[in-house]
């Protein structure tokens, strides 16, 4: 089960990337950016990472940096959120395990591809690391936030944001098989 739905997540995001004004299951894309607070100058210039941006708020606006800081985009997608604060940090790089949202990314930024449960980063090596709505697609989020915890100094800072249930869903609504195709 759990490989399935880590493949159907994939997936999702992965046919945003390739037809991002398609309908999707989600919200996506540069009106849903700008509708969250992301500058509109932000999103003009960058449009191959604001057509297929997924994010769930605008997190650039609540990470406090510096430009001493080397910062980590854990399930950056396209990388809207990383080029929003590239600017303000020594170094950021994204990782995720979408191929093809990496592709938009790595057109301006230094990506990774890989699982955000096992990072290909040695210990301590960030100071700063930021999730833009990666926790409630993985049901082993406590490994996400156990790598997070590991490649961040000690005394480094994490920021995320996900959206949240305000109360409990009906049967219907939980067993929905279709909730994500
Ligand atoms: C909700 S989208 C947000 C993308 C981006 N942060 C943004 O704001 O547009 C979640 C992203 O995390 C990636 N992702 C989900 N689970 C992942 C995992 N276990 N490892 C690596 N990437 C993952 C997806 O491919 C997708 O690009």
């Amino acid at each position: 089960m759990n490989s399935e739905l880590r493949a159907g997540v994939r997936e999702a995001y992965s046919r945003v990337a390739l037809k991002p004004f398609e309908q999707h299951p989600f919200p996506a894309g540069a009106a849903l950016a700008e509708s969250l607070g992301y500058a509109r100058e932000l999103v003009i210039d960058h449009p191959l990472a604001a057509d297929a941006f997924v994010g769930v708020s605008c997190l650039p606006g609540f990470v406090e940096v510096d430009s001493g800081m080397r910062v980590l985009d854990v399930g950056c997608g396209a990388g809207l959120d990383a080029l929003a604060i590239g600017p303000r940090v020594r170094g950021i790089i994204g990782l995720d395990f979408s191929a093809e949202m990496l592709a938009r990314a790595s057109a301006q930024l230094d990506v990774v591809q890989a699982a955000a449960e096992r990072m290909p980063f040695a210990d301590a090596c960030f100071d700063a690391a930021l999730a833009n709505g990666i926790f409630n697609l993985n049901p082993r989020r406590e490994e996400i936030f156990a790598e997070m915890a590991r490649v961040l100094r000690p005394g480094g800072r994490a920021w995320g944001a996900e959206l949240i249930l305000k109360g409990a869903l009906d049967e219907e609504a939980r067993s929905d098989a279709s909730w994500f195709a």
